[in-house]
């Protein structure tokens, strides 16, 4: 069967995909090549982002027992074993919510420069008049750790980023919108969604199954 593609594939890159699986027999090398971009660009932006924010949550709700006792507490209320634990059902609990949003900004998997062009001419950013064609970042640790953004920024307290009345009263004046693990714009973290459902998931199901404790508590970040 002939196969059909639809206008939203680049003219080139479709030809070569239609002739590709109708049987040529030789793919070209370019198709190829944006093949493989397209496939392990996700595989890799998405593989050591997600270890690290759960590397990150685990080490902070070890940290923090009365967290982890709530946390335990929002799961073990929704889910009778870890076979019940699925992405769908995750995504209605608020806390576990938290607790992965507190520890991305307390330690963004991305937390360096995320460079952008200044178009041609000149642009105002952040108040500022900025040159044309000027390369300009926002580092992600820089303003998740600021105090004029966050209180007490260094602390690890999942209840500033609830959306109820439970939102701490010491953290009602923090910027949330300043931690933007996933960057904003365009060509922001295509995988968010993706990152969400998957960090929670094998946190839930972790923390379902094994009690852990730091092997050395002492370490400090
Ligand atoms: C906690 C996990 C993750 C974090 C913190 C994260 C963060 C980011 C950030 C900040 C960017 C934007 C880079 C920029 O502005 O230049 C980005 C881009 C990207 N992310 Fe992620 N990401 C995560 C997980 C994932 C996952 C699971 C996938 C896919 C399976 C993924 C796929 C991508 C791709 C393909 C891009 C490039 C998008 C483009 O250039 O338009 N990411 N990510």
């Amino acid at each position: 069967m002939a196969l059909a593609l639809s206008n939203s594939v680049s003219d080139a890159r479709g030809a070569d995909l239609a002739a590709c699986c109708n049987g040529a027999r030789s793919i070209p090398l370019r198709f190829l090549v944006s093949l493989s971009i397209s496939l392990f660009s996700p595989i890799l932006a998405g593989s050591d982002t997600i270890a690290t924010a759960v590397a990150g949550c685990l080490y902070l709700l070890l940290q923090h027992p009365d967290t982890l006792a709530r946390l335990r507490q929002e799961l073990e209320a929704e889910f009778r074993s870890d076979a019940d634990i699925t992405m769908a059902r995750l995504a209605g609990l608020p806390y576990i919510r938290a607790v992965v949003d507190e520890a991305l900004r307390i330690y963004p998997p991305i937390s360096g420069e995320l460079r952008r062009a200044v178009p041609t001419g000149v642009a105002v950013v952040c108040g500022h008049f900025i040159p044309g064609d000027t390369i300009i970042s926002v580092y992600a640790f820089a303003s998740c750790d600021n105090a004029s953004n966050f209180a007490q920024p260094k602390r690890f307290t999942p209840e500033r980023c609830l959306t109820t009345d439970e939102r701490t009263e010491w953290t009602r004046n923090d910027h949330l919108e300043a931690s933007q693990p996933f960057s904003v714009g365009p060509r922001n973290g295509i995988g968010m969604g993706l990152a969400y459902a998957e960090t929670k998931l094998i946190l839930a199901r972790l923390l379902f199954r094994y009690d852990l404790e730091l092997l050395d508590d002492k370490v400090q970040h």
